[in-house]
């Protein structure tokens, strides 16, 4: 009652101002703090484009090395939480085990709770973005069966991540610059996108003053539904469905139309992309790259662009303005990279996480922040009495 706006699913309420990123969803443009993602993609380090999602500006040279000092100086994780993979089943998806282990990270560090103290937040923030891929590999590791490796801080940010997946005990690890380059620009297409399903939770934990580890644990748990971030996945399974089938592009495209039940045009359309989803053009340009200097040939890859080409000329897709989002091509890319498909949501939480702390920072420092609690309209049964004999 009291309530006469019902908005499901956010369509058209705002729960927030932000400063951080900007969508023009009927243009297809995408603006970190001003920038257009297609400079900064072509410009910039994943490192650098978090500050400057972070802070709101470009750091100075003197800024980045800090800021890349101490997160190398923070990646190794504590030896019990090391520990705390062995208790997980092998057979878990990574991104519960990413989920679970950076819930735990709350319980190893007790100066979590003043989320009002700068020093305190500063420090969460860079154990947070030192710790989760290594955590990320480990959840790879552990699916794997193998070693743990501990981390290389004389590495870059990426070339370390890329190290503890694909390196092992037995043998030196040598960087490959083609890996490392692609996935440096992957991460930086997916580190915000303002107010998205998983930004939204970890902003609404945050607004209870939960630290950050515990708001970016939900946070995550967010992404990983094939709606959100799980799509990235989904995309190659569906793919690889209609190469199995044998049932032709076509043929799958009709069943999409007919709306036949959990069939749907996986790696298309987007809450706010009306157009083409800018990401996803850079992330096309990247796929041929990558296939290319990798000397991978796929064939999901030209599945992949027919049924871009079919869904784009139908009028079922033109009249409800699906296009292919950033999640279309990425799994084809991380698979050529060595990736099962389990990791690439993961890989995906990697990326978003300096969006989702410059949103919780964001939040935590705005003083007309309030908890989050949105309102419903009952539909309940109106008050009655309980019954004197049952
Ligand atoms: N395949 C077929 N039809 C679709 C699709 C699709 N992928 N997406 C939307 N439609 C249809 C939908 O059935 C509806 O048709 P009708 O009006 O006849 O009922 C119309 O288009 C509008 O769809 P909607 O469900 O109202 O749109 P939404 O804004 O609620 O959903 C979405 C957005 C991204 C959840 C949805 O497009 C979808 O499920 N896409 C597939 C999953 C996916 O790729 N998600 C990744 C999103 S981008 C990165 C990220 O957020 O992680």
């Amino acid at each position: 009652t009291g309530f006469s706006t019902l908005d499901t699913g956010f369509v058209n309420t705002a729960a927030t101002k932000s400063a951080i990123t900007y969508i023009d969803g009927d243009q297809g443009i995408l603006r970190y703090r001003g920038y257009p993602i297609e400079q900064v993609a072509a410009n910039s380090t994943f490192l650098e484009t978090a500050w400057l999602l972070i802070y709101g500006e470009l750091p100075t040279a003197d800024e980045l090395a800090s800021f890349d000092a101490r997160i190398r100086r923070h990646t190794l994780l504590h030896e019990d939480l090391r520990r705390f993979f062995d208790a997980l089943p092998a057979s878990a998806h990574p991104m519960s085990v990413l989920s679970s282990a950076v819930g735990a990270l709350s319980t190893f560090y007790e100066d979590t709770m003043d989320v009002h103290d700068p020093a305190k937040v500063e420090i969460q923030m860079i154990r947070l973005l030192a710790k989760l891929p290594v955590i990320a590999a480990y959840a790879h590791k552990k699916s794997l069966g193998q070693a743990f490796l501990y981390p290389d801080n004389s590495l870059s940010f990426v070339d370390n991540f890329l190290k503890l997946n694909f390196g092992t005990m037995a043998e030196p690890y040598v960087v490959n610059p083609v890996l490392s380059k692609a996935l440096e620009r992957l991460l930086i297409l997916h580190e915000d996108h303002e107010q998205n399903a998983s930004t939204s939770t970890v902003r609404l934990v945050g607004s209870t003053e939960a630290n950050m580890y515990s708001s970016i644990s939900a946070g995550i748990s967010a992404l990983y539904g094939p709606l959100h971030g799980g799509a990235n996945e989904a995309v190659l399974k569906m793919l690889a469905e209609i190469r199995d089938s044998g049932q032709g592009v076509a043929r799958f495209v009709e069943r999409v139309k007919n709306k036949e039940e959990g069939v749907k045009l996986m790696g298309f359309g987007h809450r706010v992309y009306k157009n083409y989803d800018p990401r996803a053009k850079l992330v096309k340009e990247s796929a041929d790259e990558v296939l290319a200097a990798l000397g991978v040939k796929d064939e999901l890859l030209d599945i992949a662009l027919e049924l871009e080409q079919v869904a784009l000329s139908d009028e079922y897709f033109i009249s409800r303005r699906l296009y292919p989002n950033v999640d279309f091509y990425t799994g084809i890319i991380y698979k050529a990279m060595g990736f099962p498909p389990r990791m690439f949501t993961v890989l995906f939480a990697i990326g978003r996480l300096p969006g989702w702390i410059a949103h919780w920072r964001e939040m935590n420092l705005d003083p007309s922040t309030k908890i989050g609690r949105p309102q419903q309209l009952y539909i309940g049964s109106p008050a009655r009495d309980w019954p004197t004999e049952r």
